[in-house]
């Protein structure tokens, strides 16, 4: 069977205002910019990818409920404000063993405190901030890191 090369990327609340929302923090790009960008460099490492948004933690808990199917290799999630408190959120991802990449587009470590705490982070082998749209590249990087060095272990097995 040939392996899975699909991206699941999730992106939560207010994340579709890119562009308009505070561009001096996450840019001028749109989210359809952001889309573009995530398909474009996918493709560029020979994966596909599919890009959810949603402004609803159930509906991004169900979504990651829903990877447990197999059909991805890695997945890449933008919790936005999430990151700072759900449990439900982290707890979907801690029963997915693809590799989970965190990603800001800004610096939760240089804003308010309370962005300096990830609880999703915690059941993520990564997290990427500060990088803009850049970060979701860095993050298919990653992820692809983290599959060779997973294939290179259950080779030596
Ligand atoms: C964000 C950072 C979060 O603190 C914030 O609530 C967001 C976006 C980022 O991409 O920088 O909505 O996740």
């Amino acid at each position: 069977m040939a392996p899975v090369k699909t991206l699941l990327i999730i992106n939560g609340p207010n994340l579709a205002m890119l562009g308009k929302r505070e561009p001096e923090i996450y840019g001028r790009e749109t989210y359809d910019d952001l889309q573009t960008f995530c398909r474009s460099e996918a493709q560029k490492r020979g994966y596909l990818t599919e890009i959810f948004q949603s402004n609803s933690e159930g509906e991004i808990v169900t979504r990651l409920n829903r990877a447990m199917d197999g059909k991805y290799c890695g997945i890449i999630i933008n919790p936005a404000a999430y990151t700072h408190y759900s449990y439900a959120i982290y707890d979907a991802l801690l029963m997915l063993s693809v590799p989970k990449i965190e990603v800001h587009l800004s610096n939760i470590y240089k804003r308010e405190s309370f962005r300096s705490n990830s609880v999703t982070a915690q059941a993520c082998d990564r997290q990427v901030y500060g990088r803009g749209l850049e970060g979701y590249a860095d993050a298919m990087d990653l992820i692809i890191h983290i599959l060779e060095q997973r294939a290179r272990e259950e080779a030596h097995r």
